[in-house]
């Protein structure tokens, strides 16, 4: 049996009771691609890994590895990974795969990441890749949460992108962040609704100053729940646009968020 390696967790962040993130070491042999996952874990009581899917948070040029994870309080593998600290060591497999990845789309105008919860992991990957915005014109990035707090991580990387020196250069004025609640009010600058909902009243595009998904322009990333999937996909569906993978880019790729 070929062993696991492990990285050396550098330092973990605790959003709120049910969310965190954290950052790894990265071997000069671990590549991918923004926007793709690998198994990552422990090792479990039995002696065997207790590996999940996680979405790589850190774009692909980073020297290290970013993620942003559930706590499950009764989850196998999250109620003893939220304990862990610097210098604690995880399992990580080689070899990330994925569909939300820029490969996986037709060359457009406008990239849509929408993403609910920690649906937004794959995300803070490619929103952070200079590739992207040698791709596409504008990129804009949503989120809906439950409440305010869950939105914090993604708020976090849009303001080190902004302050990032070389990372700002490029992006400029090219990237829009909206996030939106559903279970309480929201905050300065967000918005109220599922991104469904501000979808179908066009909310969404008018704030985001651009026209409603066409065809021709626009290409989208969804990541989220199953039901947030598929209610996202069918609007994508409706707009013309079709689904893409690595072997046949389209206008639109989908990836449930891991764990929880
Ligand atoms: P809501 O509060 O209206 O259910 P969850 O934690 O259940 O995965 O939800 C995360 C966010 O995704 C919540 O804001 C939730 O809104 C929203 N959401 C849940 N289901 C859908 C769906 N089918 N389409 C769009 N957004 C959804």
């Amino acid at each position: 049996m070929t062993s696991i390696p492990t990285e050396t967790v550098l330092e973990t962040r605790h959003y709120t009771d049910d969310l965190f993130s954290f950052r790894t070491t990265r071997p000069q042999s671990f590549r991918f691609r923004s926007g793709e996952f690998a198994m990552l874990g422990l090792m479990g009581d039995n002696g065997k890994p207790l590996l999940r899917a996680y979405s790589i948070a850190s774009p692909n040029w980073a020297h290290e590895l970013e993620f942003f994870s559930i706590k499950v309080p009764d989850g196998p593998l999250t109620s003893r990974l939220q304990h862990i600290a610097p210098g604690d060591e995880i399992l990580l497999k080689p070899r990330p795969t994925g569909t939300l990845v820029l490969d996986a789309l037709l060359p457009g105008r406008v990239l849509w990441l929408v993403s609910t919860g920690t649906g937004i992991a794959p995300f803070t990957s490619v929103a952070r890749d200079p590739e992207t915005y040698e791709r596409f014109d504008r990129v804009v990035l949503t989120q809906t949460c439950r409440t305010t707090a869950e939105l914090q991580y993604g708020i976090d990387v849009v303001d080190g992108i902004r302050k990032d020196e070389v990372l700002s250069e490029v992006v400029g004025d090219r990237l829009t962040h909206i996030a939106s609640v559903t279970r309480e009010d929201a905050g300065p600058g967000q918005l109220t609704g599922r991104v469904t909902e501000l979808i179908e009243t066009g909310e969404l595009f008018q704030v985001a100053g651009v026209p409603a998904w066409s065809p021709e322009a626009d290409r989208v990333m969804i990541c989220g729940s199953s039901a947030m999937i598929n209610d996202t996909k069918a609007l994508c569906e409706r707009a013309g646009l079709e689904e893409g993978s690595n072997a046949s880019p389209g206008g639109y790729v989908v990836e449930k968020a891991f764990v929880g």
